[in-house]
């Protein structure tokens, strides 16, 4: 059943290895539509090493490349990485200046392969408060990569959930006041057209490397039903093997969204109560 998917990595993984293994678990009828994940564990991975923490971020970076390649194979929709918060701003100055420097790196070594792979690039979060030498390699690959039609890849940066939904409070206020609406009026969709992932659908998983249980200000409004899959790997060793478990893990998930199993609305019947 999983011949497609094999297929789409021919010649990249080893026929018999764990990769085609893992690969064969999967049901490509049930992927997930949008992952997100909370790249964590960079500095522990550097630590560990006894190297310092940009080594880890460096090789995380190497990471976001695996993970992202792999993604457009499984023509997985919608792809979100959390790559710096608006909380990261309080770190060493050397550490920020290398992040943004990966990231600016990352964009320009990257431009061709996401072009290759039909990769759309695009960023949430307040572009605003990123030096210009940033923003123009993010500017540059969202409109080099407008056209493409695969994967839609999404880098949070200098992003928080809160400061998102404070932004939509503030937007939805105007647009009430400039429109004279009753409050009552106001709905879940009108919440979700002023969030900076308006027109995505909410992530069906959730991946946390490294172990940690908290979904530290990511993507809050839109994880209310995501599941959430903790691996203790950590982010620079995180490969296609592990996206690979994390949707199986993700198949195996019963999603309910706060309803009950079909044969248990069964047995809850009048008829079956009498
Ligand atoms: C968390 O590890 C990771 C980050 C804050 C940054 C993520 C950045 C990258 C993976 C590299 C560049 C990104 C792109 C999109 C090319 P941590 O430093 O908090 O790790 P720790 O908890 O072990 O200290």
């Amino acid at each position: 059943m999983s011949n497609n998917l094999i297929k789409e990595f021919e010649n990249i993984i080893e026929s018999g290895s764990r990769d085609e293994f893992l690969l064969r678990q999967i049901d490509p009828k049930r992927l997930p539509a949008h992952i997100a994940i909370i790249m964590d564990g960079n500095g522990r991975w550097a630590a560990r090493r006894s190297l310092p923490r940009v080594a880890g971020h460096r090789a995380g970076a190497e990471s976001v490349r695996a993970t992202v390649e792999s993604s457009a194979r499984l023509s997985i929709p919608y792809l979100t990485l959390y790559a710096f918060s608006t909380e990261n701003w309080k770190r060493p100055r050397l550490e920020v200046e290398a992040l943004m420097g990966l990231l600016r790196e990352f964009l320009r070594k990257e431009i061709r392969s996401l072009k290759e792979n039909n990769i759309r690039f695009q960023t949430i979060g307040r572009e605003e408060g990123l030096e210009p030498a940033v923003r123009r390699e993010i500017d540059r690959a969202r409109r080099e990569t407008a056209m493409k039609t695969g994967t839609l890849l999404t880098v949070a940066l200098n992003y928080s959930g809160r400061s998102e939904l404070v932004e939509a409070c503030r937007r939805l206020v105007m647009e009430w006041l400039a429109t004279g609406r009753d409050p009552s009026e106001l709905t879940e969709a009108d919440v979700e057209r002023h969030l900076f992932t308006a027109g995505l659908p909410d992530p069906d998983l959730l991946i946390r490397t490294s172990g940690e249980m908290r979904v530290s200000n990511f993507l809050l409004w839109q994880i209310a039903y995501s599941e959430v899959y903790v691996t203790d790997t950590l982010w620079p060793d995180f490969r296609r093997a592990d996206l690979f478990e994390a949707i199986t893990e993700f198949q195996k998930r019963e999603r309910r969204y706060g309803d009950v199993k079909p044969v248990e609305k069964g047995s809850l019947s009048v008829a079956n109560m009498k």
